[in-house]
């Protein structure tokens, strides 16, 4: 059982803190955002994460994690002081360490024992040789001991917990081979291959993870139009290719691109570093600009489908979160979407079964409904734009009924064409044969 602080309970800080309490070890979680510690404190965990809340229940029970806005108090036994902090970006691409940077100050503040400080948020290369400068410069006693090791994360949101519980691999980088080990020692219950190397290699390793990913999207994205254009289907040609066990099937999903906190920013981010390092990250670039690409193909897309204007148009979106099972909206491409529909006069009605509040703060002038079909009453297209299971098994017969026009743009392939097409939709998709329509062609 060892004594855990944990700076940030976001989505990375609390999924942390919580799976190392429930390994058995004592985790105080500290944030500056008092609403959340109170929150957190009555068990309710204030943002959408499935089985999350379980968690932190049982072990505030169990007395085995607790919540605090006072560092103090967090970092009175700790041993091991995870920074888990977002890193927002900066206007250039840069990641902006502000908040990190006054995490390591306030550890060198309260540092009066020997510790681990572990950097868990996804932080520029050559971050951990900042932190460790931040604390030598601050710390009241420079006497006292303590190692900085990079251990970054790779939760999906939506499967966070999994993802913390059954990780690939536990990569941890450090000055010293004696404290990544003590860190990788809290992973042990897990069972997972570990790599043990230094700050910046281990750091690396988020960064070029999670833009090989991004590139894999942004690959079978760039396929999909292909597909469109000579008439084959992006499904099955993923399916093909990912029966190669070099390939893999995973992420090779063809839509409307990637979102989210981290995708976005962290290629920028590492896009950035290249550029002001002396390198052309023109891959990087490419897989950046194809993202966003996608979201301007869909609405060109609809816009002829609506004889060459959105003015006075009535859009329906089904999905507003940047993936299903989060309420998280951060660089969702649904935003973006809305955003461009509004710009040439359409009016948008939208629902998400999870993301509505904090769509409502930051999209003006949207209809917000209560189901799909309020969505599509009325409508002259609907756009699925989130993959929500709950729009799987929607009653498409009613729902074209309600439509003024029976246009269903896919953004996520997650519909038959031949179904819908047989029910009358107007149907285009991503990458599904002529112009998304599906390989037999038709309306
Ligand atoms: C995660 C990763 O940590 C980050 O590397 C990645 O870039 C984005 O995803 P995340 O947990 O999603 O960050 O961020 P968020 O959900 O915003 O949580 C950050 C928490 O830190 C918030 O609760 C915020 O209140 C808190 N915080 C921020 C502090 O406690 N102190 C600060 O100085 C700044
Ligand atoms: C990602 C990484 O997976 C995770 O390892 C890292 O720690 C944080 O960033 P997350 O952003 O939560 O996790 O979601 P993820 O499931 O990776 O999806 C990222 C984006 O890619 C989403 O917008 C999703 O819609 C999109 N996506 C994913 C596709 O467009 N196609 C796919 O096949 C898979």
């Amino acid at each position: 059982m060892k004594e855990i602080a944990v700076i940030g309970a976001g989505y990375v800080g609390l999924v942390t803190g919580a799976c190392f309490a429930d390994l058995g070890n004592r985790v105080w979680c500290v944030d500056v955002n008092e609403a959340k510690i109170e929150s957190l404190k009555m068990g309710k965990v204030p943002f959408f994460e499935p089985g999350l809340e379980e968690i932190v229940r049982r072990n505030l029970k169990a007395g085995r994690i607790f919540f605090t806005t006072s560092y103090a108090e967090a970092l009175k036994n700790a041993e091991f002081i995870f920074i888990a902090v977002n890193t927002p970006e900066g206007s250039e691409g840069e990641a902006d360490l502000s908040y990190v940077e006054a995490a390591a100050k306030e550890i060198a503040k309260h540092l009066d024992h020997p510790v681990i400080v572990v950097n868990k948020s996804t932080v520029p290369i050559g971050t951990g040789d900042i932190v460790a400068e931040i604390i030598r410069e601050n710390m009241a006693n420079p006497s006292i001991p303590f190692w900085v090791v990079s251990n970054p994360e790779f939760l999906r949101e939506g499967s966070a917990v999994h993802d913390f519980m059954n990780p690939d691999r536990i990569v941890l980088g450090s000055t010293s081979r004696e404290a990544a080990e003590k860190v990788a020692e809290l992973y042990a219950p897990l069972q997972a291959p570990v790599i043990i190397t230094d700050l910046r290699t281990a750091e690396m390793i988020k960064y070029a993870s999670n833009a090989f990913l991004a590139t894999k999207i942004s690959f079978i994205n760039e396929i999909a139009n292909i597909c469109e254009a000579l008439g084959a289907d992006v499904k099955v040609v993923a399916w093909g290719m990912g029966l190669d066990h070099r390939i893999g099937p995973e992420f090779l999903g063809a839509g409307i691109g990637w979102g989210g906190s981290c995708f976005p920013k962290d290629v920028r981010a590492l896009a950035y570093m290249a550029a002001t390092h002396g390198c052309h990250p023109q891959l990087l670039r490419s897989v950046i600009e194809i993202n966003q690409d996608q979201r301007r193909r869909l609405v060109h897309k609809l816009r002829s489908l609506l004889g060459g204007s959105l003015r006075n148009k009535v859009i329906g979106i089904l999905g507003l979160a940047f993936k299903p099972n989060t309420d998280d909206m951060r660089e969702a491409p649904s935003v973006e979407i809305i955003h461009m529909l509004q710009h040439e006069g359409a009016k948008v009605k939208a629902y998400d079964p999870a993301a509505m509040e904090n769509a409502k703060a930051i999209l003006n002038g949207v209809e917000f409904k209560e189901d799909p079909y309020q969505v599509a009453e009325g409508a002259d297209a609907l756009i699925l734009v989130t993959e929500w299971n709950e729009f799987k098994q929607l009653d498409m017969e009613r729902i074209k009924n309600l439509m003024r026009k029976p246009i269903l743009m896919d953004g996520r392939n997650i519909y038959d064409p031949e179904k819908m097409r047989a029910l009358g939709f107007i149907y285009r998709g991503i990458g599904r044969g002529f112009d998304g329509a599906g390989t037999s062609g038709g309306s």
